[in-house]
């Protein structure tokens, strides 16, 4: 049967929107080799229309910039993906100038979604604040959106905002009608939320109310948006079972349930996180919310297909004793000829995932949402490894390609089992056909080397812990006076 394509063009040739119609076999090849398509809300909702349906035709709304040389060599290339027929949803990235965000919010652009940045900068201000750095260059969020349509003639919007506040909140939600909401919005560091009261109170509120917020706004906005919601591993500390992925079936006097996973937080961040999911898991209840939150492990790494494109699309890479997380940390450390800083016995055992596995994974629970009301949890990490398993990588890894690498006990900072057992399940995202890039030599060696290539711009006085679980008191602290 003939399938029809019914395009408006709004595009430079194409001064004003303009309509055509195709009889095509195929509506993707016109986009694959003309222009990067996408579906808009209008067309979408007359696509899903029951009589545009029998009639077989497909209606396309595209913006479509100019397609400049790099782009048309990146899709011969298979670099670039465009296939907007098969991914076509609205995707809003609260935190999407962060870490994880940054690279979410470029993969799935790539992958043909509609991709808004909602964000209030606060990291860049903690930065400031803290007088501490990003190992690489950061360019503007500003600069960032420019250079990526320059390169791929791709849009994101920005919406610049504090979540937290909930008129700027549905403005956004009303002007771009997500269909998907990925939420990395938070204050995410242990220690930042354990330097004094004031830390411990912002990060409570910011993590707790932006989410709620988040959570109202879907109600009244967009009841049918999937949310998918950054948690952590952290979550469940470090039991002396198994954890599951969210449930657990417990048979007690005789009685059987599925229950929610306990959860045993180790700092106001983690809390935050654990309050997060109870409003999350009653809302999915209550109002029938579509919710998955995923329980992410460590990241590490900083490149992806997307952000090495350009140096202005550069990821941050946080090292400091209050951002690093573990692996990226030893990677400078070793790359400075610091010693790596292992916090007490170094038997601290957790869950870890290279940055282009959490890309992965956010689109593939993009791709099978959560049902109406249903809270789903997954275990987002692929490895698990011991502080001292990392050091000794690195170790290795590093004394290859010539670096000192010595290894320090420091007295831990933080209040944890410095040895423990942990065997934490991950399938459900495997499930979905997750293909992890599991940490080999050259991995860790391609990491070492980003390192030492910007090894001029670390600050060495960033890199000792100076938060202390047991020190943290109403004073408010600056990191001179520690
Ligand atoms: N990085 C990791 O290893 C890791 C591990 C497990 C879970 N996570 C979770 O993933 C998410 C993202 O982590 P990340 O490392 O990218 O953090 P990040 O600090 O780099 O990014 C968070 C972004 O959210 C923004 N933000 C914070 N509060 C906001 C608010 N009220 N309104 C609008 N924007 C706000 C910040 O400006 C920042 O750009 C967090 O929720 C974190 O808890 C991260």
């Amino acid at each position: 049967m003939a399938h029809f394509a019914i395009a408006h063009c709004n595009m430079n040739s194409f001064p004003a929107t303009k309509t055509f119609v195709r009889s095509t076999g195929s509506c993707s090849a016109i986009c694959r080799y003309s222009l990067p398509f996408q579906i808009d809300s209008c067309s979408r909702k007359i696509l899903r229309s029951r009589k545009v349906r029998q009639q077989n035709l497909s209606i396309v709304r595209a913006t479509a910039a100019p397609m400049n040389q790099e782009v048309e060599k990146s899709l011969l290339s298979g670099s670039l993906q465009s296939d907007p027929f098969s991914k076509s949803k609205k995707v809003m990235i609260i935190g999407g100038d962060g870490y994880c965000g940054w690279a979410t919010a470029l993969h799935l652009s790539n992958k043909g979604y509609e991709v808004a940045i909602v964000d209030n900068l606060v990291r860049r201000l903690f930065d400031h604040q803290l007088g501490i750095d990003s190992l690489t260059p950061i360019s503007s969020i500003q600069n960032r959106i420019q250079r990526w349509k320059s390169i791929t003639g791709k849009n994101i919007q920005l919406y610049i905002g504090d979540i937290c506040e909930f008129e700027f909140l549905a403005e956004a939600f009303k002007a771009f009608e997500p269909e998907s909401v990925v939420h990395f919005g938070e204050q995410r560091s242990a220690p930042y939320s354990m330097i004094d009261r004031s830390r411990a109170v912002y990060t409570q509120h910011n993590n707790v109310i932006g989410t709620l917020n988040v959570l109202f706004a879907i109600k009244e906005f967009s009841p049918e948006c999937h949310l998918v919601k950054l948690g952590t591993m952290g979550e469940y500390g470090t039991p002396n079972i198994d954890i599951e992925e969210g449930y657990i079936t417990i048979t007690h006097n005789g009685r059987t349930d599925t229950l929610p996973y306990p959860k045993q937080a180790s700092s106001f961040y983690h809390l935050s996180k654990v309050h997060d999911s109870h409003n999350i898991a009653f809302t999915c209840k209550a109002w029938g919310i579509q919710a998955t939150d995923l329980n992410q492990g460590v990241v590490y790494g900083v490149r992806t297909d997307e952000t090495e494109m350009h140096e202005e699309l550069y990821n941050r890479f946080d090292y400091d004793g209050v951002f690093g997380t573990a692996l990226n940390r030893f990677c400078v450390q070793a790359a400075v000829g610091h010693p790596l800083t292992v916090y007490g016995k170094g038997g601290q055992t957790r869950g870890y995932l290279d940055i282009r596995d959490t890309v992965q994974c956010v689109e593939l629970a993009i791709a099978n949402p959560a049902k109406q009301g249903e809270f789903r949890v997954f275990n987002q990490f692929t490895e698990q490894f011991s502080v001292n398993d990392l050091a000794n990588l690195v170790t290795t890894v590093g004394k290859k390609l010539g670096l000192d690498v010595q290894t320090m006990n420091v007295p831990n900072p933080r209040v944890e089992a410095e040895e423990h057992y942990y065997n934490a399940k991950h399938t459900k995202l495997i499930e979905l056909g997750l293909q992890p890039h599991l940490l080999s030599d050259s991995l860790l060696d391609s990491l070492l080397n980003f390192a030492i290539k910007y090894k001029d711009r670390v600050d060495t006085t960033q890199i000792m812990p100076t938060v202390s679980w047991k020190k943290i008191g109403v004073k408010p602290q600056s990191v001179t006076s520690r």
